[in-house]
């Protein structure tokens, strides 16, 4: 991937990935967040706007981001429109840096997830101890997902939650289809 290419960090908070991007010379980055607080604080490129409804055109990125922004996504039908926007954004090849929390094994989550399942419908979403409320994906529902895609590296890892809670995670290397 050349310094020239357009990448996309979607959910780029308070740019912690753009600003990783940038230091190491790639100076045609972009944030897509939904949440205007953070627009502010972000010098730069920003777009408010949400992933599922990218406001961009068809293959305009050679590289896209998404750290940690799935479990924003509750419903099957918002993960899908999700991973059809990056798809439909990305160039021909391009690829897809995807890393996001896994279904954990640990007795904390999985109460969490059998709550979460009788008032939500779904194993995964769950209220954490901050009120906030999060899906933690299925890897057989996540390769779904990624089905357009190739998967080049799937890395599994444990990460710590806002909470400082261990939770597994992986971490996707994904070329487009
Ligand atoms: C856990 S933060 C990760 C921020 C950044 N990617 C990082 O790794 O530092 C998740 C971010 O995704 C944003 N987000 C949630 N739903 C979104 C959506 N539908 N479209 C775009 N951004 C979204 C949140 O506002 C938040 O800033």
């Amino acid at each position: 991937m050349g310094p020239g290419e357009l990448l996309l960090d979607i959910g780029s908070g308070y740019g912690r990935v753009l600003d990783y991007l940038w230091e190491r010379g790639f100076k045609h980055v972009f944030g897509l967040e939904s949440d205007f607080r953070y627009l502010e604080k972000n010098p730069l490129s920003v777009v408010c706007g949400r992933g599922e409804q990218a406001p961009f055109k068809d293959e305009t990125f050679g590289a896209i981001f998404s750290i940690g922004v799935l479990s924003y996504f509750l419903e099957d039908s918002k993960r899908t429109q999700l991973l059809n926007e990056i798809h439909r954004i990305l160039k021909s090849r391009g690829l897809l840096f995807l890393s996001c929390f896994l279904i954990s094994g640990d007795e904390y989550h999985q109460n969490k997830y059998r709550e979460g399942q009788i008032e939500y419908g779904t194993y995964g979403i769950f209220e954490s101890d901050s009120g906030g409320i999060f899906r933690h994906s299925d890897e057989d529902e996540l390769r779904a997902l990624l089905d357009n895609f190739h998967i080049l590296s799937w890395k599994a890892r444990s990460f710590t939650t806002m909470n400082k809670r261990k939770a597994s995670g992986v971490i996707i290397e994904a070329q487009k289809q």
